[in-house]
């Protein structure tokens, strides 16, 4: 017999309040640094082990918006916010809430490569290890399976312990998605992981994706709108902070309720 209690505390582990089907929502969010809000009344729902694509032109928001789901921001001098990102039904911005543990479950690589100061093999279990999660010989296998994953074992498995900031800029992009991927994200905020590969590496990223869901929920900002096409199954439209439009990626683009939209995905805006 399902009672209201038993429904409202999932034995999951999830907290009480929290959805099945969305693992993060979005209420109102309203984001700024000083003046005026560079981000106004977001409302936008996640569904779990999908990928959603958050397209628009450039400054419209998309990467403020994705730095604020792991509070990236948070730092940010003059940076404000409003309104709420509930993770499993939780905001992340209630006290108590450990950035720690926040980013392990929300890893996210960002649109300009950061590799650590660290041998290449320790940047990709740099997580790994700051969490605790694998002893020297578990790092080592954790290292090489991420590597190979992002397809860059073959090149770098010679070159461990070398420096990555010998690596070309699409080299150390993946590297960071490795080092994203080894410490088994729930979420994986992606800020146009792909604007510096070349056409067969970007086909090998976007099938990597691809095969992260169902376990893993994507959010990736492109400006490609083809890359959208191909592997987003949700796709979020923002234009100067506010987001247009939202809904599965081929009503988006086949048939946008918004004209703006419509002229962003026929490329006549952006
Ligand atoms: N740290 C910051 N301090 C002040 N303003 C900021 C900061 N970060 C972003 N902004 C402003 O917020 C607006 C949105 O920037 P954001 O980087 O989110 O855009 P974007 O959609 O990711 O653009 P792009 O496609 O070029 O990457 C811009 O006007 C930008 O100047
Ligand atoms: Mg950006």
């Amino acid at each position: 017999m399902g009672s209201a209690l038993e429904e409202a505390a999932p034995a999951d582990g999830r907290q009480p309040g929290a959805s099945r089907h969305h693992v993060l929502r979005i209420r109102g969010l309203t984001v700024g640094f000083k003046g005026d809000p560079v981000l106004t009344g977001v409302d936008l729902v996640f569904p779990r082990g999908t990928i959603t694509a958050l397209i628009g032109p450039t400054g419209s928001g998309k990467s403020t918006f994705l730095r604020t789901l792991n509070r990236m921001n948070d730092r940010v001098p003059g940076y404000y916010r409003k309104g709420e990102v509930e993770l499993d039904g939780q905001s992340i911005f209630a006290p108590g809430v450990q950035l720690m543990a926040l980013r392990r479950r929300v890893g996210m690589v960002f649109q300009r490569p950061n590799p650590f100061p660290l041998s290449i093999m320790e940047n990709v279990v740099a997580g790994v290890r700051a969490h605790g999660l694998a002893d020297r010989a578990g790092r080592r296998r954790i290292a090489e399976a991420r590597l190979r994953e992002v397809g860059l074992w073959g090149a770098l498995a010679h070159r461990l312990n070398e420096s990555p900031f010998r690596l070309s800029g699409g080299q150390q992009q993946l590297l960071c998605l490795a080092r994203a991927l080894a410490i088994g994200p729930d979420i994986l905020l992606l800020d146009e992981p792909t604007s510096s590969l070349d056409p067969v590496t970007v086909e090998a990223v976007e099938d990597l994706l691809r095969r992260l869901t169902p376990a893993i929920t994507v959010i990736v900002v492109t400006h490609n709108l083809a890359q959208a096409k191909r592997i987003a199954h949700f796709t979020a439209f923002f234009n100067q902070g506010r987001l247009v439009e939202h809904g599965p990626t081929a009503r988006v683009f086949g048939d946008p309720s918004a004209e703006e939209t419509s002229r962003y995905v026929t490329g006549r805006i952006g």
